[in-house]
C-alpha cells in the first residue's frame, strides 16, 4: 500500500489525478491536502469524498505544522505538488500571491519531505518555465529556464528548490513539465472554457491580440497518467517533459468551440494583448516516452469535442464555479482540521 499525498487534489488537473488513483490502483491511498481557493472546488470529486481510499483535508501547504501532521498520520510515502496559483493573467495583477504559494509552499512541503524521509517528491510543472519559442524548434529538458511571467517566474523558482533539495539534502526527486491541459473541471478563467461559456451566453469572447500565440494542448488525463508513470518508475533527479504534440492557434482553437457550438464568429472579440504574452509553447515528449512508455491516448480532434460536449451537459457546475455559489454550499461540506 502506497500513501501519497496529493496537493491541490481538488483542482482541475489535480483532482483528474485523484480520481484516476481511485478508479485504477487500489494499493494507493490518497491524502488530498487542498485550501479550496477560488480555483479549488469539492464538486470536482463528487462520487469520491467517501472512496475509503481518500481522505480530504482543507489546509495550506504553506502551514509547516500541519504538513508535517499529516505526513505522521497519515505515514506519507510520497508527495505529488500541484497545488498552485496557476493563471497567468492574475500573476499579473498581483504576483506576490505567486511567490507566497508557489516558492514558499513548496519550500515548505520540501523541508517537510526532507525531514519526514519521503521516498519520492514529484513536483507539477509547466513548459511557461522555458519561456517562450520562436516559430521553431520545441522545448526539451535541457532548454534553459527563461520564465517570462510572474506565474513562470514562480513555478521555475519551485523547480529550482526542488533541485536543490535532491543535489543538497538527497531528497529524491522528479520534475515534470507539461504543456497546456484541457478537458472536464477546468476552472473557466482559462482560455478553453473560457470561450464555451461565454459563447454559451452569447458573450464577446476577448481574444488577446492577434490571436495567433500557439499552445501545445494535452488532455488533462493524459498529463495524469504520465505523472503516474513518473511517480512510479521514474529516475530519482530527472525532469520529464510531456506535451501532446497539438499545436494550435488560439483562433484555431476558438473557431472550432464556436462551430461545434453553432455560434457566429462574430462573437470574437480581438482586446489588448496580455502584458509579456509568450508566443509559442511547443514540446519535446521524447525522453518520457522512450523511457517510461507513456504515451498519449487520444487525438486533440477527438477529444475537445468530447470537452465541449461535457461542458454542455454539465452548465450547472459551469455556473457554480463561474458566480462562485458553490463556495458558500460547499464550505458546509468541508471538514476543518
Ligand atoms: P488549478 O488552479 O485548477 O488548481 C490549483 C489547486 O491548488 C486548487 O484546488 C487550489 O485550491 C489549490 N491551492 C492553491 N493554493 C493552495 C495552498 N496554499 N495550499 C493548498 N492548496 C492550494 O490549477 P491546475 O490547472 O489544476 O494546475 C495544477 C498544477 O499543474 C499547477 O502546479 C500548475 O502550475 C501545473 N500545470 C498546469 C497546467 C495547465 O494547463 N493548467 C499545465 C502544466 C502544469
Ligand atoms: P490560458 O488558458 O490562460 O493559459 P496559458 O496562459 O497558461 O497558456 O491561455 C491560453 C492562451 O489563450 C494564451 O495564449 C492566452 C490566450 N487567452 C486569450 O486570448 N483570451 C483569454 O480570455 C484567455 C483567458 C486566454
Amino acid at each position: 500500500m502506497k500513501n501519497v499525498l496529493v496537493t491541490g487534489g481538488a483542482g482541475f488537473i489535480g483532482s483528474c489525478f485523484v480520481r484516476m488513483i481511485l478508479d485504477n490502483h487500489d494499493d494507493t491511498f490518497v491524502l488530498n491536502l487542498d485550501s479550496i481557493t477560488y480555483a479549488g472546488n469539492l464538486e470536482n470529486l463528487d462520487g469520491y469524498q467517501n472512496n475509503p481510499n481518500h481522505c480530504f483535508v482543507k489546509g495550506s501547504i504553506c502551514d509547516a505544522q500541519l504538513v508535517a501532521n499529516l505526513i505522521d498520520k497519515y505515514e506519507i510515502t510520497s508527495i505529488v505538488n500541484f497545488a498552485a496559483e496557476s493563471h497567468v493573467d492574475r500573476s499579473l495583477t498581483n504576483p506576490g500571491i505567486f511567490i507566497e504559494t508557489n516558492v514558499q509552499g513548496t519550500l515548505t512541503l520540501l523541508n517537510a519531505a526532507v525531514e519526514k524521509k519521503i521516498e519520492k517528491f514529484l513536483q507539477v510543472s509547466t513548459d511557461e518555465v522555458y519561456g517562450s519559442l520562436g516559430e521553431d524548434g520545441l522545448f526539451t529538458e535541457q532548454t534553459p529556464l527563461s520564465p517570462n511571467s510572474p506565474y513562470s517566474a514562480s513555478k521555475a523558482s519551485a523547480d529550482m528548490l526542488v533541485a536543490a533539495f535532491g543535489h543538497s539534502y538527497g531528497l529524491s526527486y522528479n520534475i515534470t513539465r507539461c504543456s497546456n491541459n484541457y478537458g472536464e473541471f477546468q476552472f473557466p478563467e482559462k482560455m478553453i472554457p473560457l470561450m464555451i461559456n461565454n459563447a454559451l451566453h452569447d458573450k464577446d469572447l476577448p481574444v488577446y491580440g492577434d490571436g495567433l500565440q500557439i499552445r501545445d494542448w494535452l488532455w488533462v488525463y493524459d498529463h495524469c497518467t504520465a505523472i503516474w508513470e513518473v511517480l512510479t518508475h521514474g529516475k530519482s533527479g530527472e525532469v520529464y517533459n510531456v506535451g501532446g504534440n497539438n499545436e494550435k492557434t488560439n483562433i484555431e482553437v476558438i473557431e472550432l468551440i464556436l462551430s461545434k457550438l453553432g455560434k457566429d464568429k462574430s462573437l470574437i472579440k480581438h482586446v489588448t494583448d496580455r502584458a509579456g504574452h509568450d508566443r509559442r509553447y511547443a514540446i519535446d515528449s521524447s525522453k518520457i516516452k522512450q523511457q517510461l512508455g507513456w504515451s498519449p491516448t487520444v487525438t486533440f480532434e477527438e477529444q475537445i469535442e468530447k470537452t465541449i460536449e461535457w461542458y454542455l451537459e454539465n452548465t450547472t457546475w459551469l455556473k457554480n464555479v463561474a458566480s462562485g455559489d458553490y463556495l458558500n454550499y460547499y464550505n458546509e461540506m468541508y471538514e476543518d482540521r
